[in-house]
């Protein structure tokens, strides 16, 4: 007996529609192939950008995109990324295994059309490791000034009139491994030295609701005594003397499944289905512990002495990189290169549900990555383009972006049945996710309003190893299911083995 009572005049919390951003890198195949192809290419594109791509991502409006990485970012140079794409300079990526020849034709103003294009604002991450507080400095002088300044000019030059005005700016990419194997104490102290410099050209309207957003790397993840000693000693370090502003706080957690490396996407059995995704709710666990050492940590800051200077310090706990990593993805090429099957859009519905349960705690949150590497969204295999399951998990869930998170009761429910509820625009919107493989499970649901059953999108698959394909696109595709029928006051609905289902209600006044 699973039973469930929703009560959406309890309002616990606003659900930031940046908590499903996105995050593309020089890795693989995500970029050159999966984004862009080039004006020339047979593959039909909107000046270079990959048309196929793009208009499967503008119904999706990620509301933001993380670029150029990743580690990537810790070996980016903006400016061989700008003017005249045939004499760009060429470099090589050897980031995850890619190994290729980079000829920098997808730079900033590339990626501001792709982001244009699909409706994202875009994230940059800047480059730490091998970059210089002045080639950040430029780069922000470059995108955001409007005043006519030798950068601004050559923006425009390069076809951008209009400065770009990004607001979101991340120093470095995973400081404690492939960016710099440092220390948090090293790492702070970089931090300081790079938003201390930032130009704020445009955004420097005190009044305004709109500023930079200086971000800051967290922790790794995975590593549960690392990543809390890592946040408390980062934290101490800051704010033992004057603290630079760190507007959010960008953790990184990836859902293992590579304690061998031939852990496959796609070949598994009923063991690794249950490993998978019962692995995968772990993230809820450090949203929780670091956010909590986070404000603990901001109370011990020292007070200042500067009466101009305000006391409070804000920052926002963000996950930058998140989605399943299976084994195998380490030997494919193209680098990191993983199908996904309706194991893997299950823990995307688990995991988007936890920000969603947690959207007091968790303000932002991309997944890794859009398109051909890892947990993707999309897949491109020379002219061909598939949409993963993933996707449709992400279509399904864009009802709850800046809806309110409401409050359910269940007092039984089975282990393997995952819920969730928010509001908007008169409309209740359940999250139904059922993780055992074999069973059918029947769910009552009790509303405190009055509402009625307006619609129910499922994804589901007949086989859980089954994946789209180019020859089968759209194997596993989001359907509507049956609508739940009203008996004695509760809403019964069977939400079928091994699926994900939106149903959405109105509320009737
Ligand atoms: O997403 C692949 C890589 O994983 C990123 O470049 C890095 O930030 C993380 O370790």
């Amino acid at each position: 007996m699973n039973k469930i009572i929703i009560n959406s005049d309890k309002k616990e919390g606003y659900i930031s529609p940046e908590l499903h951003g996105q995050f593309i890198e020089f890795l693989g195949n995500c970029i050159y192939d999966g984004i862009w192809v080039g004006e020339k290419s047979e593959i039909p594109n909107y000046n270079g950008l990959r048309k196929d791509v793009i208009d499967a991502l503008k119904v999706l409006a990620p509301p933001i995109v993380r670029w150029p990485g990743g580690c990537y970012a810790d070996t980016y140079h903006w400016k061989n990324g700008i003017g005249d794409r045939a004499k760009r300079p060429v470099v090589y990526n050897e980031n995850f295994g890619t190994f290729e020849i980079d000829n920098n034709q997808f730079g900033t103003h590339e990626f501001m059309d792709f982001c244009d294009m699909i409706g994202a604002k875009p994230w940059f991450g800047v480059n730490v490791l091998s970059g210089s507080v002045n080639e950040m400095k430029e780069w922000i002088e470059y995108c955001n000034r409007s005043e006519e300044t030798e950068l601004a000019l050559l923006r425009k030059k390069n076809g951008s009139e209009r400065p770009f005005q990004v607001e979101y700016w991340g120093i470095g990419n995973e400081p404690w491994c492939g960016g710099g194997t440092m220390t948090p104490q090293m790492y702070a102290i970089e931090y300081r030295k790079y938003v201390t410099a930032m130009p704020l050209c445009d955004f420097h309207d005190a009044k305004s609701e709109r500023r930079l957003k200086k971000i800051a790397c967290g922790p790794d993840g995975n590593k549960p005594i690392e990543r809390v000693n890592w946040t408390k000693d980062f934290f101490g370090e800051i704010g033992k003397y004057r603290y630079p502003q760190i507007d959010a706080y960008d953790i990184h957690f990836y859902n293992w499944n590579i304690k061998q490396r031939d852990k496959s996407d796609v070949i598994f059995d009923e063991e690794s289905w249950y490993n998978v995704i019962d692995s995968c709710t772990e993230i809820e666990t450090v949203i929780k512990e670091q956010y909590q050492i986070i404000q603990k940590e901001i109370k011990k800051f020292s007070k200042t002495e500067d009466i101009c200077m305000r006391d409070e310090f804000q920052c926002d706990l963000i996950v930058g990189e998140w989605g399943n990593w299976h084994g195998s993805s380490f030997e494919k090429r193209p680098a990191l290169y993983q199908q996904s099957t309706i194991r893997d859009a299950i823990t995307s519905a688990l995991t988007l549900d936890i920000f969603h349960k947690n959207c007091n705690y968790v303000k932002m949150a991309c997944v890794a990555q859009t398109v051909n590497v890892l947990n993707s969204l999309i897949l491109t295999e020379e002219g061909n383009t598939i949409l993963t399951p993933n996707y449709d998990v992400f279509l399904m869930y864009k009802v709850h972006r800046g809806g309110q998170k409401i409050n359910i009761v269940s007092n039984e429910l089975d282990d393997t049945l995952y819920i969730f509820a928010s509001e908007k625009n008169s409309r209740i919107y359940v999250n139904v996710v059922n993780t055992d493989l074999k069973n059918n499970k029947i769910i009552d649901f009790e509303f405190m309003q009055n509402v009625k059953v307006e619609k129910v999108d499922i994804l589901k698959s007949d086989c859980m190893t089954a994946i789209n394909t180019v020859n089968e696109p759209n194997r596993i595709r989001k359907s509507e299911g049956e609508i739940p029928l009203k008996e004695d006051g509760l809403f019964k609905y069977q939400a079928k083995a091994a699926s994900i289902s939106v149903i959405c209600f109105e509320i009737i006044k």
